[in-house]
């Protein structure tokens, strides 16, 4: 048990608590930006990482949510700072967000460690903001709380309800096929995104806030209440006050996360039905914990794990609908004894004391563990001779008929190269077909971006199909849909099996069996990795030489190896 903080052991004090010449620096630069010492002495000083900007569409609420958090933080008896830092806003940025969420990362730990900080609010939601903001705040491990985005409205096109990215693709290959016009298509553009918040689509954003709620780093309940909501910004204050008790009871992200709370989260990451990107973000927060998450853990819990909320892509409604259902809380109550309870949140409670008495308002939303939309299988980690070090597909969102498919490959050595060619009239494929994309990992692409939800060539659109076999180094967007093999580790740059693939060579996928091989005999394949080159790094100076040279591939993570709590710089490694 950790012993309650006084003002004196605040660690702000070293700053201000101490009568030196730097603290006078200290006190008349808080001086200068309009505090009295009345204002902050002996109280603990709340940083608030606020990744709003202009561009950050997704926490467009932010400017206004920061000043509801600051307000519950002056009434507990704290002193509120708010430090902006980097926006990743997952639709503007290119090449990926994923490029840049191990800089959110470490700026977000280096500010906490550089500046008089006693605890923090982190402001995310938007996909990659919140494993971000996470894994710094664990490698810093001050007592820490996460206010999330919350999702955006349902979407609303003459009519229907719109899902975020879900019906992008959907609507993308009806325009594609010539079956909605132009105008059509703008009214979809202006209806799909409607108010702030992240994606209400169980994409990325809101598997991975949810996930983050039941690690136990949100105020319980809080993930599922939409942006504009007034209850979100009650939320808000919440977490201000609460983070002030947090500091003077040292309740700190080592002290709640545990190996089983992250079992805990990649079951709830499966029950939702929630995006593969999961898998990436929750192993990287995990070793950052000192918890190793392997894929093999992936596989065993989605084996026994039922896909019980009713919501696109894998269902039918929209997280709107999941808050009026319940939300987060009566969820896991629902999944029962396959959450454990004992695990400690931000409340200083456990989980079970958290979620007791959440009840479910709608059936059809939050299903029951007999009435589940996917009886297990939600996702599935292959290995093969494709995929030495892992794959995953998501068996629970695609066409059934691929569960158990061998075609020829079609291979694309780029992005580009695919932009090129994949629509063109003679391209040699059918449906039966396996699209394979080299070159989109974390060094290839490079930041393993969005991309392997391959498109299906418009001709084979045209005859009906919507959905075929494609493999990939890359991730996948949340709210995508397909039989899209991702991830596959070791990636193609880097002369993993994926770069020795050849047009006409088969494939074979078989999810019962949780292999993906290339129908390709040992000889031959040592063959083409003999007369495999390696390709040109993807940058040649700043921040891409750094990324490059330390990014670790995805059944770590994609952290940088220096950030692993146990890393020790070779350089630095003394020989006598
Ligand atoms: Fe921000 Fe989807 S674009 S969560
Ligand atoms: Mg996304």
């Amino acid at each position: 048990m950790t012993t309650r903080k006084t003002p004196e052991t605040l660690r702000s004090h070293k700053w201000y608590g101490v009568k030196d010449l730097r603290s006078f620096g200290h006190h008349s630069r808080t001086a200068q930006i309009g505090y009295h010492r009345s204002d902050y002495m002996g109280k603990p000083i709340i940083a608030i990482i606020n990744t709003w900007s202009d561009i950050a569409s997704c926490h467009s609420h932010f400017k206004q949510r920061v000043e509801e958090v600051k307000r519950g933080i002056w009434q507990a008896g704290g002193f509120p700072l708010e430090m902006p830092a980097i926006t990743l806003s997952e639709a503007m940025q290119k090449p990926t967000t994923m490029l840049y969420r191990n800089l959110l990362a470490m700026e977000t730990e280096e500010l906490l460690r550089s500046y008089p900080v006693d605890g923090c609010v982190l402001m995310g939601g938007c996909d990659k903001t919140t494993p971000a903001l996470i894994m710094g705040a664990i490698s810093m491990n001050l007592p820490s709380i996460f206010m999330p985005a919350g999702p955006m409205l349902r979407g609303d096109y003459k009519g229907k309800v719109l899902g975020s990215g879900s019906d992008t693709w959907k609507y993308w290959a009806e325009l594609r096929a010539g079956n909605i016009t132009e105008e059509d298509w703008q009214d979809v553009e202006n209806g799909i995104a409607r108010s702030p918040g992240h994606c209400m689509t169980m994409g990325t954003a809101s598997t991975l806030t949810a996930t983050v709620e039941t690690l136990g780093l949100t105020l319980s309940g809080a993930t599922s209440i939409p942006a504009p909501d007034s209850r979100h910004q009650h939320m808000a204050t919440l977490t201000g006050k609460r983070i002030v008790d947090m500091v003077w009871e040292d309740l700190k992200p080592l002290d709640i996360l545990t190996a089983t709370s992250f079992d805990n989260a990649v079951t709830t990451a499966l029950g939702l039905g929630g995006s593969t990107n999961a898998i990436v973000h929750l192993i990287a927060m995990a070793r950052r914990a000192g918890v190793d998450l392997t894929l093999a853990r992936f596989d065993e819990i989605a084996r026994r794990t039922p896909v019980i909320l009713n919501l696109r892509p894998t269902g039918k409604y929209l997280m709107e609908d999941f808050y009026y259902a319940g939300g987060l809380r009566a969820f896991l109550v629902r999944m029962g004894d396959m959450i454990d309870g004992s695990t400690r949140t931000v409340s200083g409670r456990t989980l079970a004391e958290d979620i007791a008495g959440a009840e479910v308002y709608n059936d059809d939303v939050i299903l029951t563990r007999e009435t589940a939309l996917v009886a297990k299988d939600g996702l599935a980690v292959l290995h093969g001779n494709l995929a030495p070090g892992g794959a995953v597909i998501k068996p629970a969102a695609m066409e059934q008929q691929f569960r158990k498919h061998t075609g020829r490959a079609v291979v694309f050595k780029d992005y580009n190269d695919m932009a090129a060619r994949i629509d063109a009239p003679d391209l040699d494929i059918d449906k039966d077909s396996v699209i394979v994309l080299q070159s989109a990992g974390p060094q290839g692409a490079p930041g393993m971006p969005e991309w392997g939800q391959l498109p299906i060539p418009q001709k084979l659109l045209k005859e009906g199909v919507r959905d075929m076999v494609r493999i990939s180094d890359a991730r996948m967007s949340g709210t995508s849909y397909g039989a899209c093999v991702l991830h596959v580790t070791p990636e193609s740059h880097i002369g993993g099996p994926l770069a020795l693939v050849r047009t006409g060579d088969l494939i074979t996928l078989d999810i019962e069996a949780r292999r993906i091989d290339m129908q390709v005999s040992d000889e031959e394949i040592a063959q083409r990795r003999a007369a495999w080159k390696k390709p040109i790094p993807k940058f040649s100076r700043g921040y891409g030489v750094l990324y490059l040279k330390h990014v670790q591939q995805a059944d770590k993570g994609c952290d940088f190896d220096f950030l692993e709590p146990d890393y020790v710089d070779p350089s630095e490694v003394g020989t006598d």
